[in-house]
């Protein structure tokens, strides 16, 4: 297969994990004889010192003449702390997504059994975890109508969602919960919004069309508590855009590592895939950062393109480096590898599976992984 795949590695970490992803599907093609050409583009802070624009219209031209986007992290904190900046990195990664129309983020989150006794949470209470957040992306606040008085001492931000736009990722998400465990948690503040009564109705709605999945709705302040809780009671969540932003980080918790999830943005053109975490623009040019979240969003990118054998690949590799400790510093305290030995220890073991030699004293080592 012939892929056009749109870089847009971004800030802080981001052109250090996109690369290492960059790597692992470059394995893929060797491997199976696909071509995956790569155009790279500015996006964010990075665009903003180059052009002044956030998002160039040369990247978005070469986003929308791609099959699919691959994303790094936005943001700077020269911009995190001045509220008055006119032009924020953010707008870039918002305008990119309206204007792609990637009305669904899909975030799915799982454990791996050797990371478990990493997580914050007790290990009974995550173990078994397996569930997906469909996100809505592409309207409710944070695309509703922003507002500051003259005096600067009255803010607006507005909250709205149409019908339709419910009803999209509706259907997607039940589709989802179908070829799962069949179950979905529609997350709101019905109790207090107008627009979470509107998708309460229409969710309920559409549910009827999806008789065999179990339907269940939570506030979502008693969701925020329920997830760490009990996550194993959650198949699929849907929620609205900032309920969907604010629950995604807090499920990163259960995984051990924010640094290990992935997603998809979908609409009806061009897909995005981009790790869920941020620019972690302390971790810059350190070599330090964890690449597995970028690398099981290209796993994501090949699942949408129905490469599955592909995807389960580095799904497999990833599996085995968490297993031989093959980590960077936030998975792998004592001994730990760097963005770059990560990287290359998934493309030589995708290449190599069945030939590949582990030298463990040079892992021990922290050094080299195969002779
Ligand atoms: C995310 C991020 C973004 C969001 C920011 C960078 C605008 O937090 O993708 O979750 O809020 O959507
Ligand atoms: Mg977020």
């Amino acid at each position: 297969m012939k892929l056009k795949i749109a870089l847009l590695p971004g800030d802080g970490i981001g052109p250090e994990v996109i690369q290492q992803a960059v790597k692992v599907l470059d394995a893929i093609a060797e491997k199976y004889g696909h071509t995956f050409t790569f155009t790279k583009a500015d996006i964010g802070a990075i665009a903003i010192d180059n052009t002044g624009n956030p998002l160039p219209e040369e990247t978005l031209e070469i986003c929308k003449n791609s099959d699919a986007v691959l994303f790094g992290a936005i943001g700077d904190p020269k911009y995190d702390n001045n509220p008055d900046a006119k032009v924020r990195p953010e707008q870039g990664l918002l305008k990119l997504r309206k204007s792609l129309d990637l009305f669904a983020n899909i975030r799915p989150l799982n454990t791996y059994p050797t990371l478990i006794y990493k997580s914050n949470l007790k290990k009974d209470v995550i173990k078994g975890t397996d569930f997906v957040v469909y996100r809505e992306l592409t309207s409710g606040i944070y695309f509703g109508e922003h507002t500051i008085s003259e005096d600067g001492k009255t803010a607006t931000d507005t909250c709205t969602y149409t019908a339709d736009e419910i009803d999209r990722i509706t259907h997607l998400a039940f589709r989802a919960a179908q070829i799962r465990r069949k179950k979905l948690t529609l997350v709101d503040k019905a109790n207090v919004l107008e627009t979470s009564r509107l998708w309460r109705k229409r969710v309920t709605e559409i549910g009827k069309q999806y008789i065999d999945v179990k339907l269940e709705f939570l506030f979502v302040d008693n969701a925020a508590m329920q997830l760490i809780l009990k996550p194993t009671q959650f198949d699929v969540i849907l929620t609205e855009n900032m309920f969907g932003d604010i629950l995604s980080d807090e499920a990163s918790v259960i995984a051990g590592s924010i640094g290990l999830l992935a997603s998809a943005s979908i609409g009806n053109n061009t897909a995005m895939f981009e790790p869920i975490h941020g620019s972690f623009p302390e971790a810059k040019g350190k070599n330090i950062a964890n690449p597995l979240a970028a690398i099981l969003s290209a796993a994501m990118l090949l699942d949408h393109f129905s490469l599955i054998d592909e995807a389960e690949d580095i799904r497999i590799a990833v599996q085995k480096s968490i297993e031989l400790n093959i980590s960077t510093p936030d998975l792998n305290s004592t001994n730990h590898f760097s963005t770059t030995n990560v990287g290359n220890f998934l493309s030589d073991f995708i290449l190599d599976d069945e030939n590949t030699f582990y030298n463990k004293n040079n892992i021990d080592l922290g050094q080299s992984t195969i002779i």
